[in-house]
């Protein structure tokens, strides 16, 4: 294939991680024959700074450009205690996730043997946990209208019946793909979207009839991943509810900074790690780069190419049993390895 990437680094670590991605993205082209040519793009505060808009048009143009974008991370402490700044590093996120039409995000939770001790909950619990989140990306409170006055503000919870059954479909995809048990989380008891999601799922779960529907209060839902998340395969959830659960599935698994994502949808789809930009880190070589490369993996397994994505998940796998390792999950009295000399371990195994 001849692969046209959109490079976005954003702020923070996200270029130091950034340049891991590219060079394995490189390596494994090399290897199978692809070609790729790069184009990078500003995203996030550094597009504020140099111009004036956390998404500028010349790099909606160049994601359109491109087959894939490979995201990092943006956001920045100077906005965070500020709510009254006028322009904010995330809205670039947003405005690229709605421009691009990325309503659906993928975010896979599973756990890697060797790191089952950094998990939060007990090893028997967690251990062997996999599954994956279908978070909707372009609806509900974080599009809807909204009202920020000074004694009155609100966010609206909007959905409509078609953006509810185009995700549920992209669910049903992923657990046709795997255990064949789909859970579609909602506040039904309360929330008047959620009854329209629930009676869409209703109305679409007899259309998948291999696969096994069930329905979970997202209250609950947010319980039974700390209590049980083995019993999880695929579950779908609207935009908030995502974005919690999946920070939650991101840390129970004991590895933050190792879990990718792909959001897809109408345009180009885009790469990134779940976790953020990490300010305090910035130009330390500390960052862990594995989120960023195992969103490469899922980029070629996004085009079918499944063997490149074994490749590179092999060689994060080979990394960790190495013990090369960057500080947050190195094991006492082993080496000290940065970002960088992660990233060309991986890169050294995909040359082998
Ligand atoms: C995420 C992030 C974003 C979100 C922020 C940075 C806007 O938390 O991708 O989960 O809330 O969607
Ligand atoms: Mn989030």
């Amino acid at each position: 294939m001849d692969f046209k990437i959109a490079v976005l680094p954003g702020d923070g670590i996200g270029p130091e991680i950034s340049a891991c991605g590219v060079d394995v993205m490189t390596a494994v082209c090399n290897k199978f024959g692809h070609t790729v040519e790069y184009r990078h793009a500003v995203c996030g505060a550094d597009a504020i700074d140099k111009a004036g808009d956390p998404f500028p048009e010349e790099t909606y143009q160049t994601c359109l450009w491109a087959d894939a974008v490979l995201f990092s991370a943006v956001g920045d402490p100077k906005f965070d205690n500020d709510p009254d700044a006028k322009v904010r590093p995330e809205q670039g996120l947003l405005a690229m996730r709605k421009k691009l039409g990325l309503y659906a995000n993928i975010r896979p939770v599973e756990t890697f043997d060797c790191l089952i001790h950094m998990s939060p909950l007990r090893k028997e619990i967690v251990e062997g946990a996999d599954f994956v989140c279908i978070r909707e990306l372009t609806g509900g409170m974080y599009f809807g209208e909204k009202l920020e006055g000074t004694d009155h503000a609100y966010d609206t919870n909007s959905y409509t019946r078609q953006e509810v059954e185009r995700i549920l479909h992209t669910a049903y995809g992923y657990a046709r793909r795997r255990r064949h048990h789909l859970t579609v989380v909602d506040k039904a008891n309360v929330l008047a979207s959620s009854r329209l999601w629930r009676k869409v799922a209703q109305e679409t779960a007899p259309m998948y009839p291999d696969v096994e529907t069930d329905f979970m209060y997202v209250d609950n839902a947010a319980m039974r991943m700390i209590q049980d998340p083995r019993f999880f395969d695929v579950m779908v959830t609207e935009n908030t509810f995502g974005d919690i659960l999946t920070d939650e599935g991101s840390v129970i698994s004991g590895s933050m900074g190792l879990l990718p994502s792909a959001s897809t949808g109408e345009k180009t789809p885009v790469f990134e790690p779940i976790h953020g930009s990490w300010p305090q880190a910035k130009g330390k070589n500390i960052a862990n780069p594995l989120a960023q490369i195992l969103s490469v993996a899922m980029l070629f397994e996004y085009f079918g190419l499944l063997e490149e994505g074994r490749l590179i998940r092999d060689a994060v796998n080979a990394s960790l049993e190495a013990n090369v390792r960057t500080p947050e999950i190195q094991i006492p009295g082993g080496g000290i390895y940065g970002t960088r000399e992660v990233g060309a371990w991986i890169t050294d195994y995909v040359n082998r």
